[in-house]
């Protein structure tokens, strides 16, 4: 993938400013766009491959610094076992094709999610590809995989009370108590989830990042995931650039009055 390859001309500005530093994304449509064409569903995976790529040249190209993509949730363990095993095999494809131009792009991937529940050999690529681009800072790459927002919370809770029971801390003072559960979140250090984007129509979260995304600007659009690119990305970033962000404040033109 060519960072570059982008039309400049038809490109609009965006305040760099302005720009999220996380940026999370349910990939949702796959189905339905093949479903559409009388495909098969797997059909639609492959191609979300092709919008997944778009997405990250946007992301590098932009200069946002950490992109989550949600691949593959927990509650997707439910589907048909024939489409998690496509679904499986699709993922490992794809990190055994991409990883090289990845790296040379200075892409860093790491992955979230309940990994246990993946086949060792799963296991193992994606500790070599975390490995491998360890070094990397052009953008994080961050792969959701078996993950959801309740495992993640509830496995970082857990953590804190075995930590709390091997050596007490000191969780009566709220702000102790906030960094230390963080500290157990998969997500531990990185920046909140700025901008939540949707694809696919529906208006849920699906479990996807819950305590990160506590106040990210949510962008829900009816393009089903595999026609997502580049030009749909800058689109949520203008949107993105545009919001006031409050935080429980009042806005900043009434706060000297
Ligand atoms: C999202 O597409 C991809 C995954 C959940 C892995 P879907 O497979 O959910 O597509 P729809 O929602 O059925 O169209
Ligand atoms: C969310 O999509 C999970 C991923 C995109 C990986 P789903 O299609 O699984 O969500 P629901 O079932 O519509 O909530
Ligand atoms: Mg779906």
């Amino acid at each position: 993938m060519r960072a570059d390859s982008h039309d400049h001309d038809t490109a609009p500005e965006i305040d760099p400013a302005r720009l999220p530093r996380h940026v999370a994304i349910v990939m949702d449509g796959n189905g339905r766009w093949a479903r559409a064409r009388h495909l098969p569903r797997t059909v639609g995976h492959q191609r979300g491959r092709r919008a997944v790529r778009a997405t990250i040249r946007a992301a590098m190209r932009r200069g946002v610094p950490l992109l989550t993509l949600f691949a593959f949730s927990s509650e997707n363990w439910k589907r048909p076992v024939d489409e998690v095993d496509a679904l499986m095999k699709l993922f490992i494809n794809a990190l055994e094709k991409e990883l090289d131009e990845l790296d040379e792009n200075g892409v860093r991937l790491t992955f979230i999610g309940e990994r246990s529940r993946l086949d060792a050999s799963v296991r193992r690529l994606m500790e070599a590809a975390e490995a491998r681009t360890a070094g990397n800072d052009r953008l994080q790459l961050q792969i959701a995989v078996s993950y959801g927002g309740q495992w993640d919370i509830l496995q970082a809770a857990r953590q804190l009370a075995e930590r709390h029971a091997r050596s007490p801390l000191a969780l009566d003072d709220p702000e102790t108590l906030h960094s230390a559960f963080e500290t157990g979140l998969a997500t531990a250090g990185q920046p909140p989830v700025d901008l939540f984007i949707r694809t696919g129509g529906e208006r849920r979260l699906s479990n996807f990042l819950l305590w990160q995304a506590a106040y990210a600007e949510l962008y829900f659009i009816d393009v089903l995931w595999p026609l997502f690119d580049e030009s749909e990305f800058d689109r949520a970033l203008t949107w993105f650039a545009g919001r006031e962000r409050r935080f429980g404040r009042v806005d900043s033109n009434e706060a000297n009055q």
